[in-house]
């Protein structure tokens, strides 16, 4: 399986509504190895969401095979998924909350507490890693919105998760602030992880890796 992060073939999703079936994805086929960058783009209600919810462990509701880190998600129970995305997935949302009572580093600490593996030091350091160390003690009231969005994303990449999705991660940022977050996704996978993004920005999406477009419920290349 090498370095298969993801690897997905013939996933088909119908929502319910009312008396309809509305297909949402039809046989989609979808890989992304370790290290590497990928982008999705496509118009509102393509699916998009849908996709990374079910790849993100976040929804079970779906017909086809999906391999995540090597491991069969239909062999999984309950428990074992959930023990997955906790330590092998991380989320970003467009609207990402650090909890306001906790400063960015005890915010960025929180995964890991939920592990047991709380370290203030190893949430330093990876602070430091993306230029944000003075942030650090801060309270999210005391900082950018394009810093909050960072320390989100450096929230979930505490545990080291294999696999960074982010569900329209710039999209409440200005211009200079998306680009920022860009460069903090690469780096992300410069240090291993395998990035799943969706967004809005072709001229962002172009910068990663790989774009693909969402569109009749499969992912195709973007040219
Ligand atoms: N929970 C749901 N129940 C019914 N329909 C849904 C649900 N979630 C999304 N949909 C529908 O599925 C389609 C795809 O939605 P979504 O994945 O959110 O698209 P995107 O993220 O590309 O904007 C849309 O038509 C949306 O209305
Ligand atoms: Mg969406």
């Amino acid at each position: 399986m090498a370095d298969g992060i993801v690897e997905i073939a013939g996933l088909s999703k119908a929502y319910t509504q009312g008396h309809e079936q509305i297909l949402v994805l039809e046989e989609l086929d979808f890989r992304i190895s370790k290290g590497e960058f990928v982008s999705i783009v496509g118009p509102s209600g393509s699916g998009k969401s849908t996709f990374l919810n079910i790849v993100g462990l976040l929804d079970d509701v779906y017909s086809g095979e999906i391999r995540l880190f090597g491991r069969k998600l239909e062999d999984l129970d309950e428990a074992e998924k959930a023990a997955l995305r906790l330590k092998n997935v991380g989320f970003v949302f467009q609207f990402d909350s650090l909890l306001p009572e906790f400063t960015v580093l005890e915010n960025i600490e929180m995964p890991a507490r939920v592990l047991g593996s709380g370290d203030p030091a190893r949430g330093l350091e990876l602070l430091r890693r993306f230029g944000l160390e003075a942030i650090a003690r801060k309270f999210p009231m005391e900082v950018s919105g394009g810093e909050k969005q960072r320390a989100a994303l450096l929230r979930a990449l505490r545990n080291d998760p294999a696999l960074l999705i982010a569900d329209e991660p710039t999209g409440n940022l200005d211009r200079h602030n998306s680009a920022v977050v860009l460069e903090d996704l690469r780096r992300a996978a410069g240090l291993g992880a395998a990035v799943l993004m969706v967004t809005h920005n072709e001229e962002l999406a172009r910068r990663a890796d790989r774009t693909l477009r969402m569109a009749g419920g499969r992912l195709e290349a973007a040219d």
